[in-house]
């Protein structure tokens, strides 16, 4: 039998590979390219260790494009969970799921495995995900195997095997917390970062620098958009959404902005958990388009987008990005993506982004002189005196009802 195992190319992936293949499985393993930006060897070396730990195939899938692609649809629906994290571990999730399935349905294999353990939410991830886009191959997750339980109950004995098999594990490294990463950023959590004893600030972020370290000099960056997607930043024409996400997470990353996100968080299984997230570039452009949809969302338009929003962000976290309600809050995110035009200028300085300015946003609704609370423009101050009225009468009614605790 073969399996296709998403392998990372950690302990896990080579325990797993090396332990399938004594138990006759065929595996094949693949491993995304998803523009790492923690990636201290090459993919090859990952793909040259699979083999050595016994996969008969290994097997580097290049998806940074899509990956860039993925963040740029994030920005234009807002996604973060719980109204801060946004969301990379999962669309890396999406991404290499649907990037590598066709490379195993290609070569006819009906099996799919990960290291995902029984208690995050990644399990879920891999294990729906797959279940929506390709119904006939089945999921198996070693981490909910008794007979893979029985052989590893941790990390050492991981590292006993793989010693006593003379595999070619990564210098291990004994990191104090777990990191996933991919192009739009990374994820931090477990071991030390388990206690709320310890400071978001105790990662040492790999995108950029803590605020104490960033420039006493705020730094103004320039990003149009063009129907929701950027084109131009700080002055550079991008076209590749991996290219342009590349360069944003420098400039924030060097302002500290998005470094060290911390969130205690609901985990789909529902449990608490605490993780410290780098995103400086989706938090860079997310600001910048909300800056944008400022201007551009009346207060009704704005209620459904931000429904939206918030839905989005669940469903991507819980592994429904796929699924119809999914489909339909993203048609949301695309009708007003087609409005989002418009340049906005924001200001960078040790951690925060405020805003610095706008231009040539054609599908604005604010208008300086409707605004203005001097007489100019279509507003006719006088006009409002019946308006006031009306509402008035209600505001009365709703007094001498006693439903307010008035003072007469
Ligand atoms: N809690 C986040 C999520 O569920 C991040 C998970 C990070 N995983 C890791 N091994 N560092 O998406
Ligand atoms: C894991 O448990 O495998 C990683 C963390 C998560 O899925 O939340």
């Amino acid at each position: 039998e073969s399996v296709a195992f998403f392998a990372s190319g950690g302990l896990d992936s080579c325990t797993v590979t090396h332990w399938l293949t004594s138990h006759d499985v065929k595996v094949i393993c693949f491993t995304a390219d998803l523009g790492q930006p923690d990636e201290r060897e090459g993919l090859d070396v990952v793909a040259d260790r699979m083999k050595a730990c016994g996969a008969v195939e290994a097997v580097i899938v290049p998806l940074r494009t899509e990956m860039g692609e993925a963040g740029i649809q994030a920005v234009q629906g807002l996604t973060r969970y719980e109204g801060r994290y946004w969301n990379t571990t999962p669309l890396g999730r999406y991404v290499t799921i649907r990037g590598v399935l066709p490379h195993i349905l290609e070569r006819g294999i009906k099996i799919l495995s990960h290291g995902a353990t029984g208690r995050g939410n990644d399990q879920a991830r891999f294990q729906l995900v797959p279940n929506m886009l390709a119904p006939s191959v089945s999921v198996y997750a070693p981490w909910r195997d008794q007979a893979f339980l029985d052989a590893f109950g941790g990390r050492e004995e991981m590292i006993d095997y793989c010693e006593k098999h003379g595999l070619p594990i990564r210098a291990t490294r004994t990191s104090p917390y777990s990191t996933d990463a991919n192009l739009l950023g990374l994820t931090h959590e477990a071991g030390v970062l388990e206690s709320l004893g310890t400071g978001a600030n105790f990662v040492d972020p790999i995108m950029g620098v803590r605020p104490v370290d960033a420039p006493d000099q705020p730094e103004l960056v320039t990003i149009t958009f063009e129907k929701g997607r950027p084109v131009s930043i700080a002055g550079q024409t991008v076209s590749d959404p991996a290219d342009a996400l590349e360069l944003v997470n420098k400039i924030g990353g060097r302002h500290s902005i998005g470094i060290n996100l911390h969130l205690v968080e609901n985990r789909f299984v529902g449990v608490k958990s605490r993780g410290v997230y780098e995103a400086p570039g989706m938090e860079l452009l997310g600001s910048a388009y909300e800056y944008l949809l400022q201007t551009i969302l009346d207060r009704r338009a704005r209620r459904i987008f931000m429904f939206a929003a918030e839905f989005l962000g669940e469903q991507l976290y819980q592994a429904y990005g796929e699924d119809l309600g999914s489909q339909l809050a993203r048609k949301v995110v695309s009708e007003v993506a087609e409005l989002a035009s418009g340049t906005v200028t924001l200001e960078l300085y040790k951690g925060t982004v405020n805003f610095a300015g706008a231009a040539d946003i054609p599908h604005s609704l604010y208008s300086e002189e409707d605004a203005s609370m001097s007489s100019v423009g279509a507003f006719d101050h006088k006009d409002s005196e019946g308006f006031l009225q009306v509402l008035g009468v209600g505001a009365r009614t709703a007094s001498r009802a006693g439903q307010i605790q008035g003072l007469l």
